[in-house]
């Protein structure tokens, strides 16, 4: 299912420089193109460097797209410096970029478990260690973090991921907190169970979305142009006296209190 968007629609991120982790691919994807349509300067940090240099050049807008593993703290640093060199003080951050393989937790291993953790919790970490220190030199800044419904309320085969994720949900509550003197919001967004490369190869005979579409009271998974909406939103000068909030975009299959 694809959306039409419209004109735009949120305020303040005209010319807004955001940084974007993952925006090769997915809810990434669609979420660079949003925000570009918006008006923001984005630079995509994605482990795919040519995806992110394809996805800069479609977006357009001064767009750029860097290759790097969020994981490397040192490159994520060099990273953001870049950014700031090249198209001015960063203003917003996603933390999109994350990974997953599912498998019974009785039946994963230490190496997988530190690249999920790598990946999932240090990553998120990185990046906005690096671009909070500035936003905080400034006293402006909007943090979204694309964390997981599996940090909320689990999820079979995703014991660690599910783990990192409450960790991120938890991390973005507290630096909501350190820095809201400054203005500086930060807030989680949870998808659901979405169509996109993640999910095919957790399941590419299409078994566990047939199961899921069954279960999900809007009667669908998610498609990555489900999120950008409520991502740029929390980026913009609307959601000002919004902070530490943990939002389910997930055709209502999950409704935590
Ligand atoms: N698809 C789902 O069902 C689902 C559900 C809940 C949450 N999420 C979360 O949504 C976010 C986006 O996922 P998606 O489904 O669009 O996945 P995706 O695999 O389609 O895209 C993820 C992007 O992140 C990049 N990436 C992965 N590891 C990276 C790293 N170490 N450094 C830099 N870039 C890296 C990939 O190259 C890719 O471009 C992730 O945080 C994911 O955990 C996805």
């Amino acid at each position: 299912m694809k959306f039409k968007l419209g004109e735009a629609d949120v305020r303040g991120l005209k010319d807004r420089v955001i940084i974007l982790t993952g925006g090769a691919g997915g809810i990434g994807r669609a979420t660079a193109g949003r925000l570009a349509e918006e008006g923001a300067k984005v630079a995509i940090l994605d482990l795919n460097g040519d995806g992110a240099a394809t996805a800069a050049a479609e977006i357009g807008n001064g767009a750029i797209g860097i290759g790097l593993d969020i994981a490397d703290q040192q490159a994520v640093i060099a990273a953001v410096d870049r950014v700031e060199a090249e198209l001015g003080p960063v203003g917003g951050l996603v933390n999109n970029a994350g990974w997953d393989k599912m498998v019974p937790f009785l039946k994963s291993d230490a190496e997988l478990w530190k690249r999920i953790v790598d990946v999932n919790l240090f990553g998120p970490v990185n990046v906005t260690h690096a671009v909070l220190t500035k936003m905080a030199e400034r006293g402006e800044g909007r943090i979204v973090s694309v964390a997981s419904d599996a940090g909320r309320v689990g999820s079979t085969g995703e014991a660690v991921y599910s783990y990192c994720k409450g960790g991120v949900i938890a991390f973005m509550k507290t630096l909501a907190r350190e820095h809201a003197r400054q203005g500086i919001t930060c807030n989680s967004v949870c998808p659901g169970p979405t169509d996109t490369a993640l999910l095919r190869d957790f399941d590419p005979e299409g078994k566990i979305v047939a199961a899921l579409e069954r279960a999900i009271p809007l009667r669908r998974v998610g498609q990555p142009e489900d999120y950008p909406g409520m991502i740029a939103f929390l980026l913009s000068d609307d959601a000002a006296f919004i902070t530490g909030q943990v939002i389910s975009v997930s055709g209502g299959l999950s409704m935590s209190g």
